[in-house]
Order: structure tokens, then sequence, then C-alpha cells
């Protein structure tokens, strides 16, 4: 993937047949990444045909943070969906560029998922939001200045974040709320200014993540749903200092909860 002549489909197509060796699984129906807070879900979702390090597949590289796994597995459940849990994210402020970004999206999408469930901790802005609450994203605002996409693909994004599937998740939840999604390129949090001005353009969840896979899935046809669990109010929003440290404690404590609203919801599907 770091090759700039290699076609990073051909890639995702040899990570597929990776995964499907791996797991003896042929095909997946959808496919989740586990954001932190959301990683209980895998346990939830049914029952694990297959678990093994994402290292083991083609274009997957190593996991940079604790707390981001770096583990596949095929998970089954009980309606019979095949569903590839994705607990291996690499985010663009690695510095991996894009392709790395993505490719876990395009692999999944090339073992067959035609949806694609992407999960993440943010901070929030809505004034009424606290830490430990899990929203629906109903649009985003990429902010870095980077895409999946390559040359002249003009493609759609209208309905990404599609309205089928939030209407399915509150059917199981009807009290989730939405926002529009936010990614900066990070690591580094925002500035109250920054704060201010994705408030001013539209913005409710602030993040590193999401935008750029949510593109690369709609390239390949996938239907998307994003939840970001809120793990803290953004910088001048909340009047204490962000930490890592907070960021990964609210996911701990909302886990349980939100791990199991995300299970029944692809349950439902
Ligand atoms: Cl406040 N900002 C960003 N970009 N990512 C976050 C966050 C804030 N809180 C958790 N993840």
């Amino acid at each position: 993937l770091d090759d700039p002549t290699a076609d990073p489909f051909e890639v995702a197509g040899r990570a597929a047949d990776d995964i499907a060796r791996l797991t003896g699984v042929e095909q997946h129906d959808i496919a989740l990444t586990l954001g932190s807070g959301w990683g209980k879900a895998a346990e939830l979702i049914g029952e694990t045909v297959a678990q093994f390090p994402a290292t083991e597949v083609t274009g997957f590289s190593r996991p940079a943070l604790e707390g981001h796994g770096g583990t596949l597995r095929s998970v089954v459940t009980p309606r019979g969906k095949r569903v590839l849990v994705i607990g291996a994210r690499t985010h663009y402020y690695e510095g991996h560029g894009v392709r790395r970004v993505v490719h876990s999206v395009r692999a999944a999408a090339a073992t067959g998922a035609r949806t694609m469930v992407l999960t993440n901790g943010a901070g929030g802005i809505k004034g009424a939001w606290k830490p430990g609450q899990p929203v629906l994203i109903s649009d985003h605002i990429n902010l870095t200045a980077a895409s999946p996409l390559e040359g002249a693909t003009f493609i759609d994004l209208t309905d990404l974040y599609a309205q089928r599937l939030r209407d399915l998740a509150r059917t199981i939840d009807p009290s989730l709320d939405e926002g529009v999604y936010c990614q900066f390129r990070g690591p580094q949090y925002e500035t109250p200014a920054e704060v201010r001005m994705a408030k001013a353009i539209g913005g409710h969840i602030v993040g590193m993540s999401t935008a750029l896979e949510a593109i690369a899935a709609r390239q390949s046809d996938m239907e998307v749903l994003g939840f970001s669990l809120i793990t803290n109010m953004a910088a001048g929003i909340q009047s204490t200092p962000l930490s890592h440290q907070e960021v990964i404690e609210a996911g701990r404590e909302a886990e349980p909860v939100i791990s199991s609203l995300l299970a029944r919801v692809i349950g439902a599907m």
C-alpha cells in the first residue's frame, strides 16, 4: 500500500482472500469497525467463528494505540448474518497515508460486506450531551484536506450515513440523538477556536476518524451507519483540559451499555 503504483483495490482483494482463508467464511454481510468504548460489542453480536491478529492479513498495519486492539474476528448473528469485526483502525494522524486508513473498509467490501458500521469515541459540542452518551452520525464534514479517492472519482455523498440504518437504530433505542461529525486530522485535540468553527459550520461532534472511511465505504457501494460515543465535551465546551486518559475512561464506563445497543442494532439487520 505504500507503493504508489500498487492498486489499493487489488491489495484489498488479497486481504479478503486472507480473511476467507483465516475465517473459513467465504462472504461477510456486515463490517463493523470498533472505536474506543465500543469493543465489548464484538462478544455480544453473536458467536465468534474465528479471531486473529489483523497483522496476519495483507495490508493491515500494526496497531499504534492502546485501546485499539488490532484483532479481526468473524462473528455470526442469531439471524445468520456474517459480521467482520475490525478491532484495528489506522488513523490518518499516524501519517501512513489515506490508503492505509481505508484499507480495512476496502478489504471488508471485498469480502462481500454491503453494510459498514463505523464507531468512534469523540468530543461533543451539543450542549445537552453528556460524556458516555452514544449518538448517531447524520453526516460529516471532512476537515482533513485528504481523501481516499484518487483521480477524477466524483462520487455522490448524499445520504452517506443512510437514513434507513439510522431509523433501524432508533427502533432499538428511540432516544438516540444524532449529529454532524467533523473529522480533524489530529492527533492534538482542537483549540477552543477550532471547536467554535466546527460549531459555526454545522458540526456537533469532533473526532479524528470515520469520515475518510465512510467516503471509501460509499465508493465501494456500501451502506454506512455511524455511531459516536461522546467521551468528553470538546475544548472550550468543557471547563477542564482534555486528556486521552479521560477519553479512555469514559469509553470504559459506557462500554457495557453502548456495546449492547450496538449488538442489538446489528442483530436487527
Ligand atoms: Cl474533543 N476531539 C477529537 N478530534 N477527537 C476526540 C475528542 C475531541 N475526544 C475524543 N476524541
